[in-house]
């Protein structure tokens, strides 16, 4: 009998349509391993940068660990230049990640203006160029996570999707805004629904999914395959088992917040794990109206067990 998925990537199965979104300085490796608990389809890394690799920066060791029960799990690639995205793909899936994603919707200046990220959106040619030598060169299938164009005036998300899959890419996600847009304004999941209807390949729905109710929501307008979250996530990493935020209580919310500062700080050290711990803790409470004080003694605290008994008393008195 076949075994069951709900869809392919190449010959990668995903089991489940709910997909965890690449997201710079926080889907590392220690967040991954909170959120694979609840089993998403894929996991992906943050983007990677391909001059951190060909400049062979220090970063990059610990950005590319991952471990096997993160299966299937993507690197994400980002850059302008069709060769250094293969040399860095070539680097990459010599650490046997079950594909690679190229990144085609990043709104950040820094890198769309230097025509990376969604920059590579204007230049179809160029994409073509990257798929071509990826495809040629490396086994593992290659996926793509793109934006519906520049701007308004520029919406081509139907020739980019085609062009994709007309030149091997495996799978495509779509981010329902334009890089104009960035976050502003709301998904266009209509958009999304064109690009699923105008390739075979399986395609995920990414915007603006904030509850268990919008992901029924998002599959019923798109007739994706899947739906990548990225935001909602961070809050609610339930959401990949089917809960909202206030199907969870704080107990669980506390220790699952307790466990991740555990694996930051077994990760990256006691200093430098709770320094980067710090930023994943406005999603777990409402920082914004705690005193001055309070503020300042979870934020420059060094004891892992002083700060979980401050943030416990908080999450404690708070209905978050
Ligand atoms: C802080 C942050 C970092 C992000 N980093 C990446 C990234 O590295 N690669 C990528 O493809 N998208 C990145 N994104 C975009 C998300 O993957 C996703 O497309 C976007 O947040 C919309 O989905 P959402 O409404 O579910 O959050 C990032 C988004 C945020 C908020």
């Amino acid at each position: 009998m076949e075994p069951k998925y709900i869809f392919k990537v190449g010959s990668v199965a995903v089991n489940s349509t709910l997909i965890m979104a690449p997201m710079d300085g926080l889907t590392d490796h220690p967040f991954r391993e909170i959120i694979k608990q609840f089993n998403p389809g894929i996991i992906f890394s943050e983007f990677i940068n391909s001059y951190d690799y060909i400049n062979n920066h220090p970063f990059l060791a610990q950005q590319i660990v991952f471990s096997e029960d993160q299966r299937p799990f993507a690197y994400q690639i980002f850059d302008n230049s069709a060769e250094r995205i293969l040399q860095t793909a070539l680097f990459l899936a010599d650490k046997k990640p079950d594909f690679i994603d190229i990144n085609m919707g990043c709104s950040a200046k820094t890198v769309s203006s230097r025509g990376a990220g969604a920059g590579l959106l204007k230049e179809p040619e160029k994409i073509k160029e990257i798929l071509n030598l990826l495809t040629k060169n490396i086994k593992i299938p290659i996926s793509a996570k793109i934006r519906l164009g520049w701007d308004e005036e520029n919406l081509n998300y139907l020739l980019i999707s085609k062009l994709l899959e007309d030149h091997g890419c495996s799978m495509i996600t779509v981010h329902g805004r334009t890089k104009k847009q960035g976050y502003q304004g709301k998904a266009n999941w209509s958009a999304i629904a064109e690009v699923k209807k105008n390739v075979k390949i399986p395609v995920l729905a990414n915007g603006d999914v904030n509850s268990v109710a919008d992901i029924q929501k998002i599959l019923d307008v798109t007739g994706c395959d899947g739906v990548m979250i990225g935001r909602s996530a961070l809050k609610n990493p339930w959401i990949f088992a089917g809960k909202d935020i206030d199907q969870i209580s704080m107990i669980e919310k506390f220790n699952l917040l307790s466990d991740h500062m555990d694996l930051m700080v077994q990760f990256y050290g006691l200093k430098n794990g709770l320094v980067l711990f710090r930023k994943y803790i406005k999603f777990s409470l409402n920082v914004t109206t705690l005193q001055r004080e309070i503020r300042t003694e979870i934020y420059n605290q060094t004891d892992p067990i002083i700060l979980k008994k401050t943030l416990f008393s908080i999450m404690e008195s708070q209905t978050f």
